[in-house]
């Protein structure tokens, strides 16, 4: 039995309308699918009504409310709603309790809703990243609680959202999908939802759990070559050599159905999954007594990051005769990337709060963030303009380079002389360093300058924390 019927209107019911709901269901409305938004979190669909979009992400808010206007999407806070749909995605959040461990409350509560209002014929495509086994073994028994039996009255699928933010809504018209189901028919009909809707390649798995892995071996691939790139910024930091020039020649070579590749070193890493999804892996596998060692090594050494770029600052300070208890730094970009607001799990948060933890002046500059959102996750005020913050201060830190910051004329802003300027996540070119220096400005970025001062402490093998540089970490 297929669970895509084969009339042309197709009506979708998304389950969990944050950040990935809002971008499957935007896309799906442009495409001129029904989509019935559905979201426990009331205020939210208050402001959407009221055509506010808390969600940081170009040209989301846009087609959002098009969709509304146009009919094509409604939201609502009633789960009784699902009845009208002939598909229903789940997008619920699925954290990590901090053993790794699913937190399954979001997941249990809209799978238990959801059994009261099935319908037989109906297809449930849970998207929503998840340790393997989730839907064969939790989420589609708590559906079965309804009454009906998965794979025979309903359809019941894993198909996984793949994309990033700032680029999620190119990503969602063009990155396959990968499908898998409990049955032959559930996999046919969600690639069939995805040819019909998005008009994707669509990659279909063997079993539920093979796609479930997909999802979690792509994050665990990117976080853990970050590490590296972190790591070998620090190794390049020791001989004065640039890391961006060494990423570059190295990733210039074929290896196995692409180039070499390693990512760029930062900061750190933040959002909510690079985060969380790592230690899903770690956890899983260990509950099965398998120890999978490398998912952990790049969450550590990537959670190390904002202590090590706060260790630098330091130091360079130190090197310019400042004391960094009594010195100043301006904090351009509080975002966990470029171009972005988000402060779920931001690495910036780390140096700040080691900087501040050892007596460090500290101001924020953000214009993508709101005063609110900045008070919660910082306890501090942001300044309202580049030169309110960096007013006499002893270090510019830039720490996600927003649009915004690409036309400011440093060599005019109102610093202390001599100013470091901190590169976290601007990877500035040769020419704007230059321009930078003959600025006044003192240049540091990760695994570019002699960082030699900070590797140098002795650790142990695998240990992150700079240990023996004299300061202290935020705890
Ligand atoms: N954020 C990303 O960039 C990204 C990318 C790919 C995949 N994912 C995965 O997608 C999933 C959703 O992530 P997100 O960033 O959109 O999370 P989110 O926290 O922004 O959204 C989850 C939404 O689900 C709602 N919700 C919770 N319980 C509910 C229930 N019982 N019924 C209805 N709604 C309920 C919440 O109110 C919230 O609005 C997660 O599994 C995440 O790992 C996220």
């Amino acid at each position: 039995m297929r669970f895509v019927p084969d009339r042309d209107a197709l009506t979708v019911a998304v389950i969990g309308f944050g950040y990935v709901g809002s971008c499957v269901a935007a896309t799906l409305a442009e495409r001129e699918v029904d989509v019935i938004g559905i979201d426990t979190d009331a205020r939210l669909i208050e402001q959407l009504g009221a055509r506010e979009c808390r969600f940081s992400e170009h040209g989301l808010p846009e087609m959002l409310f098009a969709g509304m206007d146009s009919g094509h999407l409604r939201v609502s806070t009633d789960m009784a709603k699902v009845r009208e749909a002939d598909v229903v995605l789940i997008t619920v959040g699925t954290p990590v309790r901090d053993d790794g461990s699913l937190a399954d409350g979001q997941l249990r509560d809209a799978a238990l809703e959801l059994s009261n209002h099935l319908r037989p014929g109906q297809l449930v495509v849970l998207k929503s990243t998840v340790p393997p086994g989730t839907t064969r073994s939790l989420f589609g028994p708590l559906l079965e609680t309804g009454g009906l039996v998965a794979g025979r009255d309903f359809g019941l699928a894993f198909s996984p959202e793949r994309l990033a933010e700032g680029t999620a809504l190119k990503e969602l018209r063009s990155f396959p999908m990968v499908t898998s189901g409990l049955t032959p028919d559930c996999v046919a009909s969600v690639g069939e939802l995805w040819r019909r809707t998005l008009d994707v390649p669509v990659l279909a798995m063997d079993t539920l759990e093979e796609a479930e892995i997909v999802k979690l071996a792509s994050n665990w691939w990117i976080d853990l070559n970050i590490a590296m790139g972190n790591e070998l910024a620090k190794l390049c930091g020791l001989y004065g050599a640039d890391v961006l020039d060494v990423i570059k020649a190295t990733n210039s070579i074929p290896k196995g159905t692409g180039n070499v590749n390693i990512l760029l070193p930062s900061v750190g890493v933040g959002g909510s999954c690079l985060t969380k999804d790592p230690w899903m892996v770690w956890r899983t596998a260990d509950e099965h007594d398998t120890r999978i060692q490398t998912a952990a090594a790049g969450r550590q050494v990537n959670a190390g990051m904002p202590y090590y770029s706060a260790s630098l600052i330091f130091h360079e300070l130190a090197k310019l005769g400042k004391d960094p208890s009594t010195s100043t730094v301006a904090v351009l970009g509080l975002a966990f990337k470029n171009d972005t607001g988000d402060l779920r799990a931001t690495p910036t948060r780390g140096v700040i709060e080691t900087l501040v933890a050892n007596g460090t002046t500290v101001r924020l500059h953000d214009p993508l963030t709101d005063q609110e959102a900045a008070a919660d996750v910082f306890g501090m005020e942001l300044e309202s303009s580049v030169d309110d913050a960096v007013r006499g201060a002893d270090c510019i830190a830039v720490l996600a380079l927003h649009h915004d910051f690409l036309d400011i004329d440093f060599a005019a802003l109102p610093v202390a002389e001599p100013c470091l300027l901190f590169d976290g996540r601007a990877y500035y070119t040769k020419d704007k360093i230059a321009e930078l220096q003959a600025a006044g400005y003192i240049y540091r970025g990760i695994g570019r300058g002699d960082t030699a001062a900070v590797a140098r402490p002795q650790r142990r093998i695998g240990q992150e924390k700079s240990e023996g540089t004299g300061y202290r970490e935020a705890s």
